[in-house]
């Protein structure tokens, strides 16, 4: 049979097709983490890619991009609706990030996701070589596993939730639950950002379908429990991911990043210290709660409006969703307030740029930038903060950072942990990073340079196949990342 040796499917391709006003079409890069983390390491292992081309009803046969085979699945304007913005993200979304906003439970949504879920089954199964790895990402394709092993008995099928997997009491509310529990069992590997995500897991297979799962703790990478399931043992484990660390460390040490890094701030006035937020514009990422933080800060005089400048950085997302209208049109009145209150002529306070930006110009921002500030609800990784760290091989700059961010069990130690929630302590840790002294920083970003750089993308792409397939490991280690 022809095929592919190793596929991933997600819900995205790594590349968007665009329409431009003038009716031609474009290929551009896709929004999200998954994308950014994913690409890098397929691209090097010239494996396929079977996803959403991110516009409804385009029928476009299978091609080749940069050495890795596309396989477009169509969707119609009613699926994007149901089953992408309805149960994906309406649904599935707010309920695994702790209910931030409440989700919907309907069941036409529910019905598009099974039939959209089983199309990207098909699609793997006819794309797959005998006896191939599949990785199944994310939340959006959670029945995936399941219907292709009905189809493909032969294949090694793993699956990775790239978001966070919720407690218990709130994945209880879902009215589909055990379909989500006994779809996603149709993997060997399920690989979850964190232990207690793997954990919840394994409680809710035993509650759920009455199975036996391991009682041991899960620990990172290397310590998955394990589930029996339809004759086979399932492995159930926590592999946090990363980015494609020497990559960014080396764009920012070009002469071109550092130089472009300079302009920026000089055409901002140069001010004396720049905060910087990097995040798609979605309601779970907290970009309120730092704007709301840097307004306390100015407001009571503990920090001169003259001497801060901040740019947030939003790209474009999920935008006929009704919550992230609502939230787009806060953040921005609280943009034009803060200019309106404390910005002069030439001089605002917010630069807030609502657009995607190419990896060099957002590594020259990160380079750029004194302060990152990071302040999620709810992430299941947040590789943003990832990313900025990898930059800073001067060992200056600080990084503030949400415990509720699944980074923070990585970097707790060099960042500066706040609680979203604790309006006055993330205006505390604001006021921290902009007075630190420069070896304090050196300090704290020595631990958390150290850290990303030894475990980047490789890692855990390494760490998950090591228990999925271990041939495939071995060739991640050799050719890619
Ligand atoms: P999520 O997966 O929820 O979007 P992450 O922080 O894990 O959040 O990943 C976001 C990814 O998107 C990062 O790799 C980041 O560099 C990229 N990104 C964020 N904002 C922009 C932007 N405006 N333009 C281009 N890339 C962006
Ligand atoms: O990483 C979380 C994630 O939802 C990915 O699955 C997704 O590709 C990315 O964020 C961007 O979201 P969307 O595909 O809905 O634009």
């Amino acid at each position: 049979m022809d095929g592919a040796d190793f596929l991933v499917v997600a819900n995205r391709l790594p590349v968007d097709l665009d329409q431009l006003d003038d009716g031609t079409q474009r290929w551009r890069p896709s929004p999200g983490g998954l994308v950014s983390a994913l690409e890098p390491f397929l691209r090097g292992r010239h494996g396929a890619w079977v996803g959403w081309p991110g516009r409804a009803d385009m029928d476009l046969a299978p091609f080749e991009d940069k050495g890795l085979a596309i396989h477009p699945v169509k969707l119609s304007h009613a699926e994007v609706r149901d089953y992408y913005e309805g149960f994906s993200n309406a649904t599935l979304w707010p309920l695994y990030h702790d209910v931030v906003v409440p989700p919907v439970f309907k069941k036409s949504w529910w019905d598009s996701y099974v039939a959209v879920n089983q199309r990207f089954a098909d699609a793997a199964a006819a794309a797959a070589a005998k006896g191939a790895t599949v990785w199944v990402q994310d939340y959006q394709l959670q029945l995936v596993p399941a219907m292709l092993r009905e189809q493909r008995p032969d294949l090694r099928i793993g699956f990775f939730l790239h978001i966070p997997f919720p407690p218990v009491e709130l994945f209880m509310q879902l009215p589909w639950r055990t379909e989500l529990v006994r779809g996603l069992l149709g993997a060997d590997v399920i690989g979850f950002q964190m232990p207690q995500g793997a954990q919840n897991f394994l409680w809710l297979a035993g509650r759920l379908l009455g199975l036996e799962p391991t009682k041991a703790a899960v620990r990172v990478r290397n310590r998955p429990g394990s589930v029996p399931f339809d004759g086979r043992q399932v492995r159930v484990g926590a592999f946090p991911i990363s980015i494609d660390a020497a990559g960014f460390d080396e764009l920012a040490q070009s002469p071109r990043t550092t130089d472009r890094a300079q302009q920026i701030r000089s055409d901002m006035g140069n001010p004396r210290r720049l905060l910087l937020g990097v995040d798609r514009l979605d309601y779970t990422k907290g970009i309120d709660v730092r704007l709301r933080a840097l307004r306390e800060l100015l407001a009571s005089g503990r920090v001169d409006p003259e001497s801060v400048a901040m740019v947030q950085l939003a790209i474009p997302s999920r935008e006929r969703v009704g919550q992230y209208q609502a939230m787009r049109r806060s953040i921005e009145e609280q943009v034009g307030q803060l200019n309106g209150d404390f910005g002069r002529v030439g001089r605002p306070i917010v630069h807030y740029l609502h657009q995607s930006m190419d990896r060099d110009e957002l590594v020259a921002l990160y380079s750029a930038a004194d302060v990152m500030v990071v302040t999620p609800l709810r992430d299941g990784m947040n590789l943003v903060c990832k990313e900025y760290v990898a930059t800073r091989h001067g060992l200056d700059g600080a990084l503030v950072l949400s415990e509720f961010a699944g980074a923070a069990a990585e970097l707790a130690e060099g960042a500066l942990l706040v609680n979203p929630h604790d309006l006055d302590g993330v205006a505390d840790a604001l006021e921290q990073a902009l007075t630190m002294d420069p070896e304090q920083e050196r300090k704290r970003m020595r631990t958390l340079h150290r850290q990303v750089m030894t475990h980047d993308v490789g890692l855990w792409a390494r760490s998950f196949l090591d228990f999925l397939d271990p041939s495939a490991a071995t060739a991640t280690s050799a050719e890619a990342v």
